[in-house]
């Protein structure tokens, strides 16, 4: 270990981890280059798109400015996750539904963001949805879609929860 670089011990996608990082390592460059996990992109690099978008302790960070040494304890998670069980989560399956994308490039970011919704908020408004996702940007302009497809995902979530109970 160099003095520029400590071992972090996170949970990452369920799976307890330690890794070196360098202490100016983003968490971004940690899970795509150490992980393989490459759902999540870089674009802006300012923390100003959202296609970088992970989830740190059940709150959405941007990985190009979060910095790597910060996850040390923390339960991280990357799209990867949402069908980690070989079965697609329902925003995924309605993102699909409603063809909400166009290249892709911002879509995981938008997914991650949207799950962060709906945890905390399963039935949202449509501004609220707006509200959430104002901070990803999607070139493509899929932004009608993207808005169907979470209020598609919240109706899912919502009739999963119900066959459940
Ligand atoms: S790449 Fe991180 S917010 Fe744009
Ligand atoms: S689908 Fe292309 S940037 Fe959003």
């Amino acid at each position: 270990m160099s003095a520029t670089s400590t071992v972090i011990h996170f949970v990452l996608n369920a799976e307890p981890v330690s890794v070196e990082v360098e202490t100016n390592e983003t968490l971004l460059e940690v899970v795509r280059d150490r992980y393989a996990l490459v759902g999540c992109r870089e674009s802006c690099g300012q923390g100003l798109c959202g296609c970088c978008t992970l989830i740190v302790d059940g709150q959405s960070v941007s990985g190009c400015l979060y910095p790597a040494p910060f996850a040390d304890g923390a339960e991280v998670m990357t799209v990867e996750h949402l069908d980690a069980s070989g079965t697609l989560d329902p925003i995924q399956e309605a993102f699909i539904q409603c063809g909400a994308f166009q290249c892709g490039f911002c879509t995981s970011g938008f997914i991650l963001m949207s799950r962060e919704l709906l945890d905390r908020n399963p039935d949202p408004s449509e501004d609220e949805i707006r509200n959430a996702l104002s901070g990803n940007l999607c070139r493509c302009g899929a932004y009608p879609e993207i808005i169907k497809a979470v209020q598609l995902a919240a109706t899912l979530r919502r009739a999963t929860l119900e066959e459940v109970h």
